[in-house]
């Protein structure tokens, strides 16, 4: 059974909420921001930030050209669209405003999960992609290291360009130790894809699994190839949660 949210479990819920500067102040005065659940009436917001502020900046999307090839587009729209399901997916607000400053999709993944998407994936862009995520945890093995049969997962932190540079991402990242308390979940681990989520994940505690240098992929498989792509290693980082 795929693990569904529990109804005891306010939703709607505000997560986490915090001050950092405002682009649209010159004095550079702080303003409040808060993290939320994702609600129904902004799936269309998240896609599009998703579309607009990650297809062409995360490492791997932006290698596989994925916001460019229909297919690919298209089959990374629906797996959002999958993921938004679960209602584990946060955004971020500043106060006053409903323009999406960022966006974290979460998801938890169990022990006895079945479904495998890589049958659904029909672009080689998007094949490669899940490949090495794979990989990543498929070598270690996240419920036996940290004991437990479940965990909160993560499959793309988006933060408006607008909004990057004032440590919105660590907050958003902060948010995670709330949620995992409230679903009761002792781990949080994500594969970290970009520099600018590696250091702020490892701000807030995060240690790294697993590090592979995106030039080392081929050594796992020929066509595992990123010559040229925009970030030197992905890391498979978690976050025990006390
Ligand atoms: C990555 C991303 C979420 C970061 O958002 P952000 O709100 O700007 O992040 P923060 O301000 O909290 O922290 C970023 C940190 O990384 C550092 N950083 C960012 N790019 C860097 C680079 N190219 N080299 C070195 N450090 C870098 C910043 O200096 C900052 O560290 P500091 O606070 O110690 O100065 C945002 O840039 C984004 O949405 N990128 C596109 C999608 C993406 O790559 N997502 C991550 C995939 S896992």
């Amino acid at each position: 059974m795929p693990w569904v949210r529990p109804n005891d479990v306010p939703y709607p819920n505000v997560w986490w909420t915090f001050c950092a500067p405002d682009p649209d102040r010159d004095d550079g005065a702080l303003v409040t921001y808060r993290v939320e659940d994702l609600t129904e009436d902004r799936i269309e917001d998240a896609i599009k930030l998703y579309t607009e502020h990650f297809l062409d900046d995360e490492p791997l999307c932006a290698y596989g050209r994925v916001r460019h090839n229909p297919l690919s587009y298209e089959e990374v729209v629906s797996f959002w669209t999958h993921v938004f399901d679960m209602k584990m997916t946060i955004v971020c607000y500043k106060e006053g405003s409903k323009e999406l400053v960022g966006a974290n999709l979460l998801s938890v993944k169990c022990a006895d999960d079945k479904m495998d998407i890589s049958g659904l994936i029909k672009s080689e862009s998007m094949q490669k992609l899940v490949a090495v995520n794979e990989y990543m945890t498929d070598t270690v093995n996240l419920f036996e290291r940290y004991g437990v049969d479940r965990y909160l997962t993560a499959y793309g932190l988006s933060v408006n360009n607008r909004y990057r540079g004032r440590g919105i991402a660590t907050e958003i990242l902060k948010a995670r130790r709330p949620i995992c308390r409230a679903f009761g979940l002792r781990l949080t681990s994500t594969n970290f894809t970009a520099i600018g989520s590696q250091i702020p994940a490892a701000k807030i505690g995060f240690q790294t699994d697993l590090e592979m240098k995106y030039d080392e992929f081929v050594k796992v498989n020929p066509t595992y190839t990123f010559e040229g792509i925009k970030s030197k290693s992905l890391k498979l980082m978690s976050l025990p949660i006390e």
